[in-house]
């Protein structure tokens, strides 16, 4: 538990330091809409440090699936060493960090709906996609029942989550918003 209250701390001064980064002089804009800008910007931030875990993960799998037992025996025994350590912190920085991701990208995405068609369709695409994909990642992380005692409900949810579906269409909603911005 204490490591768990570490490492949101050091996660919560890393995101309030991003949003605290001195703000543009831009006359336009209001208020508002810079706070609005700058949750995005969380948003991103914070997805970014999530991903750490899905890394980790992919490394270990991809090292198992393509380094030769034989010939790399002590690279595999490493990685598997750092994979085994960083595991559990890097997974509860993934819950933390990407359930603000998505609650920052919503509230970003809320108070700039009406400014750019396109920029808007590609955010709410991707925030969506955030949202399926929290909702899904806290039902697998908290095992809430009843739905967590039918197998069929996990392995949905397994499904949903852990598929490179939703993160994909998540992704590539992004890097839409971003290109069309
Ligand atoms: C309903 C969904 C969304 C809407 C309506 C929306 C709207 C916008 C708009 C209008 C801008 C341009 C702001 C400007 O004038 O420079 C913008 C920029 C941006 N958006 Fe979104 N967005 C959405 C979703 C997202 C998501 C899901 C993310 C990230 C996870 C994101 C991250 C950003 C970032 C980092 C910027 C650049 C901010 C800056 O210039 O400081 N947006 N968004
Ligand atoms: C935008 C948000 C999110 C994205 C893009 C995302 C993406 C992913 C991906 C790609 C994996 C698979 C890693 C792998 O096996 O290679 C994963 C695993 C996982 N995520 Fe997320 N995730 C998000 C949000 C969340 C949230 C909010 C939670 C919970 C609070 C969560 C909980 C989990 C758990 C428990 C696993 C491990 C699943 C298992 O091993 O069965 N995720 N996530």
């Amino acid at each position: 538990m204490r490591l768990y209250l570490k490492i949101s701390l050091i996660v919560f001064l890393l995101l309030l330091s991003t949003s605290l980064v001195s703000a543009d002089d831009d006359d336009r804009e209001s208020d508002g809409d810079e706070i609005a800008e700058k949750m995005g910007t969380v948003a991103i931030v914070a997805t970014v440090i999530g991903a750490a875990y899905v890394l980790l993960r992919r490394i270990f799998i991809g090292s198992k699936m393509y380094l030769d037992k034989e010939e790399h025996k002590e690279i595999l025994k490493q990685i598997k060493f750092v994979y085994q350590k960083l595991r559990y912190p890097l997974l509860l920085v993934h819950y933390l960090t990407m359930i603000i991701a998505t609650i920052a990208a919503a509230i970003h995405g809320y108070f700039l709906l009406a400014d750019d068609l396109f920029v808007t369709i590609f955010g709410t695409i991707s925030v969506l996609a955030m949202v399926i994909l929290s909702i899904s990642g806290i039902f697998i992380w908290r095992k809430f029942n009843p739905i967590w005692k039918y197998r069929e409900s996990r392995t949905v949810l397994r499904y949903v989550h852990r598929q490179w579906l939703f993160s994909g269409i998540f992704i590539a909603g992004l890097l839409l918003h971003f290109a069309v911005e």
